[in-house]
């Protein structure tokens, strides 16, 4: 295995990994945590054995409410292709929302908390979740839509997207929830390859004190897809404040449609839920991987929502009575799961938060924690961190937090001490958990009432899962040998992703070829999943994962393809060629830096140029995929075969030494002259 490339590929260096990587400190959860908590015993861990898969995750299904029963558990017929619960039928909605209606009608499913500290709380009961969520299936059967077809949205958060998901999933029509955060653009891409004809949005909400008027972007996706041959039939608009339509953007006639108006007809309206086979896609999520064209996971309803109800009850520990506040966006599979999935499927309260952590002041959430009763809080290292070196103070607060999760990045063990000890009180146990928008729940963390916490490791496999680390030949890197390797996992497991959408084989290629024992084998154990992270694994099974090695950056817990950033990058005519690697960044653990040479006759001694290109970014994806620094360079460091070294790039912006052998480069010089630019020499 190259392990320095790999290395660098996360941004962080082989000294980096012994100061902060090899802690092995054991920290226990509090007598009262393990009293209250699900699982008590190792028995019940027994049933997870191996010996006892797949049939352990019958724990899972039989927390959920089938219209009928499967008759087999795996179909593993078409490895990697597996079917999970086959024969079930099942649909998510009644299961989030109708089964709950006998015990918990008047109790709040949903608690959304405006940015604004002025405006109120908006609470949906089960009873009222239930209501809206028919009214718009109602409206959603009336414009046609069946069973298999697809409709993208394009919200952020308001209560308004969980309802649509889930009115969606009455139907068994396939939602595909575009992060409001990104561009119209990156929004068409996903409408053109999921094939939508409707696309669901909302005419602005706030960010940090400012309305962003977010029709725009509709206008925008809509072009991008017709261009792309993908032809919208219909827009349909949710208002940020209902009644009132906010945007500066005109309608488009005969095309746009508000739906303040439209549901009017829907009032009281109530719509049969659809059972669906098990084994049918609930929704799409894109995510960036190697190649520029970011793919739809496509995940099964049976298998997705037996894994998020039984990793939210067995392992996040959700009693009723809790008060749940995830804080990442819906529009990233952490929300997905971990705000309407799971936390529904157990009859949990959800808090959903439209703002930013920091607004309008560093104890907001604290504020919002205290005054909700929140017990269970659910983050990223990149929110931790920004609240820890803003001085946030949530000890001058009555917030009583029984569990804490952090998820999306790595952790180092100082900022996980400060969520334990001064978020926490010591008292609260923490949870990291490691997994993928492909792998739909959590895959590596502890059982928290039965295992002790290790800062910045994020445990061992989750219930019935079982991670192995390989090098690059495939051989097992030993637990406690201290050597990085390749994340996998031996087995399948429910939760994850039926497939790629539209493109099935991109899912043998990027996830198995690369440790597959035998083709032909219907064998599950000779199909290892390769995850496509870095990590370490302890002697006592407890992985600590170091970061992607391959194309792929994550930006204060968002996931970005570098090709994606490098392809919007190549939009401006001046560059000929362009490059990002990832550099380590303090509050969010990796920004981009982008490397750009240009086209003959361009000036490279040019301002201007660098703000049109991180211009050109932001629009095309997000203003997230916007480098931290653009550097115009003559010339790539390139191979004899003219592939651009990034390692080397990546080593600089790091500012480390540690290029590996340069002398094997058609251009050696250009090593020096990029230093130089880049320290601003
Ligand atoms: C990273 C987010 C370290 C990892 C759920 C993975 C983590 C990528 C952790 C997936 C963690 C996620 N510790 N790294 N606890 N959790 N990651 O698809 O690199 O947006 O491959 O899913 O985030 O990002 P995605």
């Amino acid at each position: 295995m190259e392990e320095v490339t790999q290395i660098n590929g996360t941004g962080i260096s082989e000294a980096e990994i012994g100061a902060y990587w090899l802690e092995e400190d054991y920290i226990y959860p509090s007598e009262e945590f393990v009293r209250k908590a699900y699982i008590q015993n190792q028995p019940f861990l027994n049933k997870f054995k191996e010996e006892n898969f797949p049939e352990c995750f019958h724990e899972y299904a039989n927390l959920l409410s089938w219209d009928r029963y499967w008759t087999t558990t795996l179909d593993s017929s078409n490895p990697p292709f597996w079917r999970w619960f086959v024969g079930g039928k099942l649909n998510a909605c009644y299961n989030c929302v109708d089964r709950h209606l006998d015990k918990y009608k008047n109790k709040a499913a949903i608690i959304w908390v405006s940015e604004s500290v002025d405006e109120p709380d908006r609470i949906l009961t089960y009873q009222e979740l239930y209501v809206k969520v028919n009214e718009f299936a109602s409206l959603l059967l009336e414009m046609g839509l069946k069973a298999g077809d697809t409709v993208t949205f394009h919200l952020p958060m308001v209560p308004e997207l969980p309802i649509s998901m889930l009115a969606c999933a009455r139907l068994g029509i396939i939602h595909s929830e575009v992060f409001g955060g990104f561009s119209g653009q990156a929004c068409g891409e996903r409408i053109a390859d999921s094939k939508s004809k409707i696309l669901i949005t909302i005419d602005g909400y706030y960010r940090s004190g400012k309305f962003i008027d977010h029709k725009a972007n509709a206008d925008i996706a809509v072009a991008t897809a017709e261009k792309l041959g993908q032809k919208v039939e219909k827009v349909l608009i949710w208002t940020r404040h209902p009644g009132t339509y906010s945007s500066k953007t005109p309608l488009v006639e005969g095309r746009d449609l508000l739906l303040d108006d439209l549901m009017k007809k829907h009032r009281g309206k109530r719509v049969d839920y659809v059972p669906m086979p098990s084994e049918s896609i609930l929704f799409l999520m894109y995510t960036s991987g190697s190649t520029g064209k970011p793919k739809g996971c496509a995940h099964s309803t049976g298998g997705y929502l037996s894994y998020v109800a039984g990793t939210s009850k067995f392992i996040h520990d959700i009693h009723p009575e809790d008060v749940h506040w995830c804080m990442a966006d819906i529009g990233w599979i952490t929300g997905h799961s971990y705000i309407v999935y799971g936390p529904l499927a157990n009859a949990a309260t959800s808090v959903m938060y439209e703002g930013v952590p920091l607004y309008p002041n560093v104890n907001r959430v604290w504020r919002i924690a205290e005054r909700l009763g929140v017990s269970i809080l659910h983050t990223a290292p990149t929110a931790i961190r920004m609240l820890m070196r803003a001085g946030s103070n949530p000890t001058q607060y009555k917030c009583d937090f029984r569990l804490l999760v952090t998820v999306g990045e790595p952790i180092e063990p100082e900022v996980w001490r400060w969520y334990y000890k001064v978020v926490g009180k010591k008292g609260a146990v923490v949870l990291d958990t490691w997994w993928q928008t492909e792998t739909g729940g959590w895959l590596c963390t502890t059982i928290p009432s039965v295992m002790p916490m290790k800062p910045g490791s994020a445990g061992p496999g989750a219930l019935g899962i079982y991670p192995v680390i390989y090098d690059e030949l495939g051989n097992e890197v030993l637990p406690g040998s201290g050597k990085a390797g390749n994340l996998c996992i031996k087995n399948p497991w429910p939760g994850r992703m039926l497939t790629i959408w539209g493109d099935p084989e991109r899912l043998v290629k990027q996830y198995y070829e690369k440790y597959c024992k035998n083709r032909d084998s219907k064998d599950w154990r000779d199909w290892p999943y390769f995850s496509g992270d870095a990590a370490t694994m302890a002697k006592d099974g407890y992985i600590r994962v170091l970061g992607r090695v391959d194309d792929v950056i994550n930006v204060a817990g968002h996931r970005l393809g570098t090709k994606e950033i490098e392809s919007a990058a190549l939009t401006c005519e001046e560059v000929a060629e362009a490059a990002v690697v990832p550099k380590s960044d303090e509050l969010r653990g990796h920004v981009p830096d982008l490397y750009v040479s240009l086209k003959s006759g361009y000036e490279t001694d040019n301002k201007h140029l660098e703000d049109k290109i991180k211009q050109a970014i932001s629009s095309i994806i997000g203003p997230i995929a916007r480098p931290a620094n653009v550097y115009v360079v003559s010339d790539m460091p390139k191979t004899r075969s003219g592939k651009i070294m990034r390692r080397i790039l990546a080593a600089i912006s790091n500012n480390r030494e540690d290029y590996g052998d340069i002398t094997t480069l058609v251009n050696p010089d250009v090593v020096e002259e990029i230093r130089n630019i880049v320290r601003g020499e």
